[in-house]
């Protein structure tokens, strides 16, 4: 494992997962945290902060909202108490869509999720550049889908299932994203990918989710561990391997 040397002391590697109350993000949460990483989970209430908690007494929650514009401020400077390097930063936080016929698409639904998949994306990576650009080894992993792949959906892959408008066209978004930033932070060292964590029975599950968030987790914390710079800009289901865009 990789490690900072920190005021004399050795120090473990530090990440930030959204999304961390439930599912894929509170999994997550609890490999790192077990395997003595030095995690920072974000939440949205105060009750998902104390269970966490309780669970795990070292872990640093953060409360905060991807879908507002003062998460930025608050994850910076709740980052700011505890640390100066951020090595992994895993956007999870999501929410699921229901139209997935034109007519009944509404732009509040769309605009939801655009934010929080989006626009939350650019909020805590604009809060974390400064710290991750501290690590020896920065990773910005995205938590995308299947569903946001053009070239599945253009293949007919996904004509079957009522797969909704808005998850789709806000997961696509984000992987474009995921290359603009990739892009623009490859030449400084930042890794930046997007990951298609399987198809989970959670409350994002589709009809046909087939693993359980503590299976998916694992792929995704052991995938996590091979990313670097070499594998930057890249779209992958842990475990699978490469997704087209
Ligand atoms: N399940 C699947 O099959 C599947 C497949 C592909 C991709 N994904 C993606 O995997 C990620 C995790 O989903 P999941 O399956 O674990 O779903 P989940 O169990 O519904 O968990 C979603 C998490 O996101 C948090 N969240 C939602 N909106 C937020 C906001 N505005 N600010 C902060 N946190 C917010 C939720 O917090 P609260 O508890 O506060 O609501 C919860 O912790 C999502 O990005 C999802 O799109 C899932």
């Amino acid at each position: 494992m990789y490690l900072h040397q920190k005021g004399g002391r050795r120090v473990k590697e530090t990440v930030c997962i959204t999304g961390a109350s439930r599912g894929l993000g509170y999994e997550l949460t609890k490999l790192f945290y077990v395997h003595h990483y030095r995690v920072f989970p974000l939440v949205r209430s105060i009750t998902a902060a104390e269970n966490l908690l309780n669970e795990m007494p070292n872990c640093h929650p953060i409360i905060a909202d991807v879908a507002e514009d003062t998460c930025t401020d608050i994850l910076k400077s709740a980052l700011s108490a505890h640390t100066d390097v951020l090595d992994i930063l895993i956007n999870n936080a999501g929410i699921p869509g229901i139209a997935y016929q034109i007519t009944t698409v509404t732009t509040q639904e769309t605009s939801a999720l655009f934010n929080v998949h989006n626009l939350g994306v650019i909020r805590t990576v604009q809060a974390t550049l400064s710290f991750l650009e501290r690590s020896a080894k920065p990773r910005i992993i995205n938590v995308s889908s299947r569903l946001a792949s053009l070239t599945k959906t253009a293949s007919g892959e996904f004509n079957e299932g009522g797969f909704s408008y808005s998850y789709r066209m806000a997961k696509a978004a984000q992987n474009m994203l995921t290359l603009c930033l990739d892009q623009e932070l490859r030449s400084k060292g930042v890794h930046v990918s997007s990951v298609h964590p399987g198809k989970i029975n959670t409350n994002c599950a589709s009809y046909d989710a087939n693993l359980e968030p503590n299976e998916a987790a694992k792929k995704v914390f052991d995938w996590c561990k091979t990313a670097g710079v070499h594998n930057s800009g890249s779209f992958v289901e842990p475990g699978m391997g490469g997704l087209p865009w």
